[in-house]
Order: C-alpha cells, then structure tokens, then sequence
C-alpha cells in the first residue's frame, strides 16, 4: 500500500516546494478565494509566472487536495480555513520540511556514486546550491519562536547575556541565531541581548556571505562571523568565550570530536557550552517509535545530506561509514 503512493506522495511534495520557491500559493492566496475562485492566468499574471505552468502546477496542487478547484476546471482557491498555513510570514513547518526535496532529489545521482565502496567519500557543501537558503528557512520556522524565550533561558545564561558576555555559534550556517540573539532593534526582535558579542563560524565562504549580508542587513554591530572549520578554530582564542553553542551543526562534521576539543580550548574556564541537535538515537525501531513517519525525513537528510557531507574527508576512520 505504502508502495503504491510513495510516488504520489513525492511528487506532491516536490509541488508544493516548487510553489513555495515562485510563491505560487501567495499569489493565489491574493487573486483568488472561496467565494471568488481564481482563473489560472490571473494567478500567474499576480506572480509573475508562466500562465501555462501556473495551470499545470495548481492542477498538480488540485488534485492532491492541497488546493481546490472548480468544476470548469479552470479556477483555483484556497480554503479559507487553509490560508494562514500558506502565507503566513514564518513557514509552516510540514511546508518547511517539503523544501529539502528538491534539494536532495538534485544529488540522487551523486549519493548512488557515493554508496559504492569505491565510490567518493562524500560531497562537499558546493554540491548542494540552494542549501544555505533552504537551512535558513528551516531554522526561521523551528527555532524563532523559542529561541530568546525558552531556548536560553534552558541554558542559565539569560542573566550573563543580557549583563554582556563573548558568545560563539559553531557551525552558523547563514547567522540566524547569533543575529537573532545580538539583534537591539527593538522593532525586529524585542528580547535580545545588545551588551553581548556574538561571533558566529563556518566551514564555508558561502555560508559566512549570507551570515555577513544578514549582519548588515540588520545593523548589528555586536555580531562577527569568521570563515573557520570547527575543528582548528583560531588559534588565539583560547579561554576566549563564556558561551559556546551548536545549532543542528555536530552531527554534520567530518571531525565533531576534533570541534568539541577546540570548543573546550576556545571556552573561558566554568564556560557554558550547549547544543541543539536532531532528537535521533541511532535505534532505527526505537526512532520509528519515537518520530513515526517522521522518522523518515530525519533518515532521508541523513542519506542525502549529514551524512555525505559528513563524510567527506580522510582523516579518523569511523566504523560503518
Ligand atoms: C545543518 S547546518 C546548520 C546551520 C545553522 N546552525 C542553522 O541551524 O541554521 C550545519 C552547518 O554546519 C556547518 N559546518 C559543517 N562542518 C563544519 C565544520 N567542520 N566547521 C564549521 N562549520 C561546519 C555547515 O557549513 C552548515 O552551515
């Protein structure tokens, strides 16, 4: 049974990302609504797309129930009830999850030459276009909420950020959090913590561009980011931070124990060092459990993503990978 709609299963998710990516559903949230259904050409002509694509995608949409249609064939709406989950300005989250589709659908190729025992070790980062974007996202729609006001306060340092400390963020991808914490524009955050530094690293050139855009964008003159690999961070920081954190960026190293050595380095002694990570065990029943079918998204970015880039040096050889 779960054979036969897998296929339809993906296809509709890799429709739905497509749509969020043209901002498909925003235009017809915006031309189109329960009591005045939207002609096609409408939509598109809204969002600047295709006419003859726009129709093939919302027919796509249609016929998986995700949008409806009239019986003409030819208009489309949203449910009213349905249009918060489509326009609203933080993702949805079942939406934010059909996003890393495409993304892993674009490396099928690769992850098959990667498999073979004599195939490469992994993938680099590079190979992944979009990803940094999509991360973003991701992050924007499971953490913004929770970040300043459950997350930190977790950790015992709210008092010592808002008095002013040297804070780290390992693994920063695209600067959400460390600008989320050091934002002091009231009218974008309204908890935060401006007496405090934030330095934010990454592996990668791409990564810190974003991360240094956002920065700016923001007007953050307490944050820094540093293009850096976790595993040899500079090497004048020693006892330099008071915090140290990880967000969803350990399980991804190629040398995590080498990124934890350098964190105890890097930390002021009686430091704080905390991590979010991805709730898995490594007990596939016991995750499958856990997570039911969600499970399967966890597995399928470790196939696809954590697990190749993770590879993807020489270096200690891990068993099993
Ligand atoms: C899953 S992403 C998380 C990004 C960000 N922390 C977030 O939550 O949005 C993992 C990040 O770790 C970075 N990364 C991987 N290996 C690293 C290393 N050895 N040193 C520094 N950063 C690394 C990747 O470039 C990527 O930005």
């Amino acid at each position: 049974m779960i054979l036969k709609t897998a296929a339809v299963q993906a296809n509709i998710a890799l429709g739905i990302a497509l749509a969020d990516r043209t901002n498909l559903f925003k235009a017809l949230a915006s031309v189109g609504s329960e009591s005045a259904p939207a002609h096609y050409s409408e939509v598109a002509k809204y969002g600047n797309l295709k006419p003859r694509y726009t129709k093939e995608l919302l027919a796509l949409l249609a016929c998986s129930d995700i949008i409806e249609v009239t019986p003409d064939g030819d208009h489309f709406y949203i449910k009213d009830a349905a249009k918060e989950v489509f326009t609203s300005e933080i993702k949805d989250k079942s939406l934010a999850f059909s996003t890393f589709i495409p993304l892993h659908a674009a490396v099928f190729d690769n992850i098959a030459e990667v498999m073979k025992c004599e195939g490469p070790l992994g993938m680099d980062y590079s190979n992944y276009g979009s990803f940094y974007g999509i991360m973003d996202q991701f992050s924007i729609v499971i953490h913004k909420k929770h970040l300043v006001p459950d997350l930190i306060p977790m950790t015992g340092m709210k008092e010592k950020l808002i008095e002013g400390i040297e804070f780290l963020d390992v693994g920063c991808g695209s600067g959400f959090h460390a600008c989320e914490l050091g934002c002091f524009n009231l009218s974008i955050v309204s908890q935060a913590f401006p007496k405090s530094h934030f330095s934010g690293i990454d592996l990668t050139d791409s990564a810190i561009l974003k991360a240094n855009e956002r920065k700016a964008q923001m007007l953050l003159p307490n944050v820094e980011f540093f293009q850096q690999n976790a595993k040899s961070m500079n090497s004048e920081w020693n006892n330099k931070f008071d915090m140290v954190m990880i967000f969803d960026a350990c399980h991804d190293q190629c040398r995590p124990d080498l990124a934890i050595k350098e964190i105890h380095r890097v930390l002021k002694p009686g430091g704080i060092f905390a991590m979010v990570e991805i709730d898995g065990t490594s007990n596939v029943h016991q995750d499958k459990l856990t997570f039911g079918p969600a499970a399967c998204a966890f597995y399928s970015a470790s196939v696809f993503h954590c697990l190749a880039v993770g590879s993807n040096s020489e270096g200690k050889k891990l068993e099993g990978r």
